[in-house]
């Protein structure tokens, strides 16, 4: 590609950054739609620095992470109303010096189940209560769908049950639990730690969906499981690449090369488990 004074800037802001693959992501979706665009990882602790450098350096957009997501929405033009509601901004479009606040993981997760099955009439189990889980739940909230929420903490599940308007299980309870959709998105199952599970096995009946917001690796234990009890199962690649996707649609007005952007992630991560 051609980097000249016309080329447009994009990046990821977070502390650390160091396993990010937006680059690899959006730097394909950039190429692959013939525009004259980067997109770079920048390791940034100072929030509001970060909003000013945008300003300044007139950065097109930027995806957001661990742990600015919500200490940035202060700093910012506009927020919409999701990513109000949800309490985290995980994308940055700068509209002419007007920097507007998005939350593209709910949306990004609700595309990807949605490839694979029909949320609505499902009762969905939701363990975890971090960002991830609070984007999600006021998605599906949204949708209609019936809720509940585990957590190892009862003090921070109860706390986004209350604000969901749902109810709360102990993780350690999570047997009595009847779902018909399973959403982890606690880090358990991650990369090193691949053969834990949040959950026990036998909770798994067939005919049930379960998604795992863990790409790395992108078959985790829970998914092994789920698929051997013949579960409808849903890898965390989807939401990256769909939230990533929705990214992209924002910043550009363009449809995203969603195949192109999902294969360079593949790419990466079979390299990185071989
Ligand atoms: P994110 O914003 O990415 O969702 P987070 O805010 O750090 O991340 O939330 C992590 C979630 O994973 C929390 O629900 C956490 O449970 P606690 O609230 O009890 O801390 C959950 N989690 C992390 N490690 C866990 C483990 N080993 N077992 C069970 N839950 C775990």
């Amino acid at each position: 590609m051609n980097i000249d004074q016309k080329t447009n800037l994009y990046g990821v802001v977070g502390h650390p950054i160091g396993h990010t693959l937006g680059p690899t992501m959006h730097n394909a979706a950039l190429a692959a739609s013939g525009l004259n665009a980067v997109y770079l990882a920048f390791d940034v602790q100072d929030v509001e620095g970060l909003v000013r450098g945008m300003r300044a350096f007139g950065i097109r957009g930027m995806s957001v992470t661990i742990p600015h997501k919500s200490a940035v929405i202060p700093f910012l033009d506009q927020v919409d109303e999701l990513a109000r509601e949800i309490g985290a901004v995980n994308t940055i479009s700068n509209k002419e010096g007007c920097l507007i606040g998005y939350n593209t993981d709910a949306m990004g997760a609700l595309l990807a189940l949605e490839a694979k099955t029909l949320v609505s009439g499902k009762r969905c189990l939701i363990v975890g209560a971090g960002g991830a889980a609070r984007a999600i739940g006021f998605m599906l909230r949204g949708k209609g769908v019936p809720l509940r929420i585990a957590n190892r903490s009862s003090e921070r599940g109860a706390a986004l049950a209350r604000d969901l308007g749902c109810s709360f299980v102990p993780l350690s309870d999570v047997e009595q639990t009847n779902a018909d959709l399973l959403i982890n998105t606690t880090s358990v199952g991650m990369s090193p730690h691949t053969e834990e599970s949040p959950v026990p096995d036998r909770i798994l009946r067939e005919g049930m969906t379960v998604m795992d917001i863990v790409y790395n690796p992108l078959e985790t234990r829970l998914l092994r499981t789920a698929n051997q009890r013949g579960c409808v199962t849903v890898d965390g690649l989807g939401m990256f690449v769909h939230q990533g996707a929705e990214q992209f649609r924002l910043w550009t007005g363009l449809e995203a090369p969603i195949e192109t952007m999902s294969q360079a992630v593949r790419k990466v991560l079979h390299r990185g488990s071989s």
